[in-house]
């Protein structure tokens, strides 16, 4: 587990985006692809944005998979997760050797059957995720499903994680949050080499806390990035403020 702790969500997204980079970069000359997921949400506004100014990735290398998106929600929405990473990601590099977003308007099992059998034939190098504000991650709320094997699964969202959609702006009313959507498991996830966790926001506070430092259990999801052998934990000192002093200077 390393932590690093930013002044600001500014130097923290340049930091996790330079960091992202280095392994896109270092994978690419080690394999000749690199495999990534990108998360969206509020936590990655920087790190992406720190990300598409990265000069030397050789995009036509990379294949991207997308970590989650609403269930029904049109793409015109403004909170779309495939507007997002179009708007904010893809039309800002060059082109990508393959793109598999989730979409939340076709037969959603079907839909996690075709992103899930793709997924199978591509380990993952390089996830960028965040921690809501109930500590899921991606959209896998407490008490998220640990078990499941399935690549992308079909989860409920719990009042918590709808009421931060609307609070942060995305929806006119928390009833205008869908009640469903498509989320990579929790086991998919930590199947990926390489995380890249960017979580900036004293809203994050409690989150942040619990997932690191009590012990892992499925009521603060993303606390299974505990376990895994290369997570990297970006926060600013405000997402940081509740940790306990020795947990600021781990890095192992
Ligand atoms: C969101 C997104 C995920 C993201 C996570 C935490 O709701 N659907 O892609 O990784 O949950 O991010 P945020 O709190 O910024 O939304």
């Amino acid at each position: 587990m390393k932590v690093i702790i930013s002044n600001n969500p500014i130097e923290l997204g340049i930091s996790a985006g330079k960091a992202a980079a280095e392994l896109i970069k270092t994978t690419i000359a080690n394999k000749g692809q690199a495999n990534i997921i990108l998360a969206t949400g509020s936590s990655q506004f920087e790190t992406l944005k720190q990300l598409i100014t990265e000069k030397d990735i050789d995009w036509s290398k990379v294949v991207m998979f997308h970590l989650d998106e609403y269930i029904g929600l049109p793409e015109s929405s403004g909170a779309s997760f495939r507007k997002y990473l179009k708007e904010r990601f893809l039309s800002k590099v060059s082109p990508l050797k393959a793109v598999y977003l989730v979409d939340g308007e076709t037969d959603p099992v079907k839909e996690c059957n075709r992103l899930g059998m793709i997924i199978e034939a591509n380990p993952i190098d390089v996830a960028l995720v965040g921690i809501g504000e109930n500590g899921h991650l991606a959209f896998n709320d407490p008490p998220a499903d640990f078990d499941t094997t399935e690549p992308y699964i079909i989860v409920d969202l719990d009042e918590a994680c709808r009421k931060q959609q609307f609070n942060e702006g995305w929806f006119k009313s928390v009833e205008d949050v869908p009640k469903r959507a498509i989320s990579m498991s929790i086991k998919q996830i930590c199947k990926s080499k390489h995380i890249i966790c960017s979580v900036p926001d004293i809203r994050k506070a409690q989150a942040v806390k619990d997932c690191l430092e009590q012990p892992v259990s499925n009521l603060f999801p993303a606390s299974i990035l505990q376990l895994h052998p290369d997570c990297s934990y970006y926060l600013d000192k405000y997402s940081a403020e509740f940790l306990s002093a020795d947990l600021t200077q781990k890095s192992n």
